[in-house]
């Protein structure tokens, strides 16, 4: 079987017709989302539409999804960040709401085969940034493979015999072999907000028979997406952060 495992499109609708478009031609079985679709950028409705239509075999709230739902206040959230919920929070339709209201919380067994959450497997709203987080993450891991996202950094976590080493995955490409006896935590990236100075799109494809896992990045619309937000009035500098890439 093969996996999109998709994270953090943060309403940028360009840099997600750029992935359903590169995946047009390829053979994916399912979908898979770890949350965050909204906040950030200028296309909540169109976004949250597009995710539907793919009908995730398993999707998680972020916490974003969270703010803009009313499930959660968003006194941890920056200025900028919270400017965006309060926008969201007025252009999201009704019916896109509820259905984001109803998104589960993660972490979610999959299959036998692995777990998603948005922040960690101890707690939805936590990122993990380092080797220290993925350790006390994997204590609560059950499965040996999961993937997060929430940090917008793709990389991975193995430990192996107690020993726990991160990699960030840089580039285009890069897959890893996933290994028996070995425990994963695996972060594809952000769809619509890279925060790893690479401004391209970035998921994964995890496929089940080769035991692989595939990074890839793509270039997309970037300039339609930052005229979208200038136009919709949310603060400039989130139209900014999007060519930085953080
Ligand atoms: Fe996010």
């Amino acid at each position: 079987m093969r996996y999109l495992i998709f994270s953090d499109i943060h309403g940028n609708l360009e840099a997600l017709n750029a992935l359903l478009k590169h995946i047009q031609k390829r053979k994916i079985d399912h979908f898979v989302c770890l949350g965050d679709l909204v906040g950030y950028g200028a296309s909540p409705n169109e976004t949250i539409q597009k995710v539907r239509n793919l009908r995730p075999l398993s999707i998680i709230r972020g916490n974003h999804d969270k703010a803009v739902t009313g499930q959660d206040s968003i006194e941890t959230f920056n200025p900028v960040a919270a400017a965006a919920i309060h926008w969201t929070k007025k252009k999201i339709l009704k019916k896109n709401a509820e259905f984001l209201g109803h998104v589960k919380k993660g972490p979610q067994v999959v299959n036998d085969l692995f777990a998603i959450c948005h922040g960690s497997p101890f707690d939805e709203d936590y990122y993990i940034f380092g080797e220290f987080d993925a350790a006390e993450a994997f204590d609560y891991q059950k499965l040996p493979l999961c993937f997060f996202g929430h940090t917008h950094f793709p990389c991975v976590y193995t430990k192996r015999d107690s020993v726990v080493e991160g990699t960030f995955m840089e580039g285009s490409s890069n897959e890893i072999k996933l290994e028996k006896g070995v425990t994963y935590l695996i972060n594809p990236g952000s769809v619509g907000q890279p925060r790893d100075r690479n401004p391209r799109v970035a998921f994964a494809l995890y496929d089940s028979d080769q035991h692989v896992v595939k990074f890839h990045r793509l270039e997309y619309d970037l300039i339609d997406a930052q005229h979208k937000i200038i136009k919709a009035g949310l603060p400039p500098a989130l139209a900014e952060r999007l060519s930085l890439g953080i």
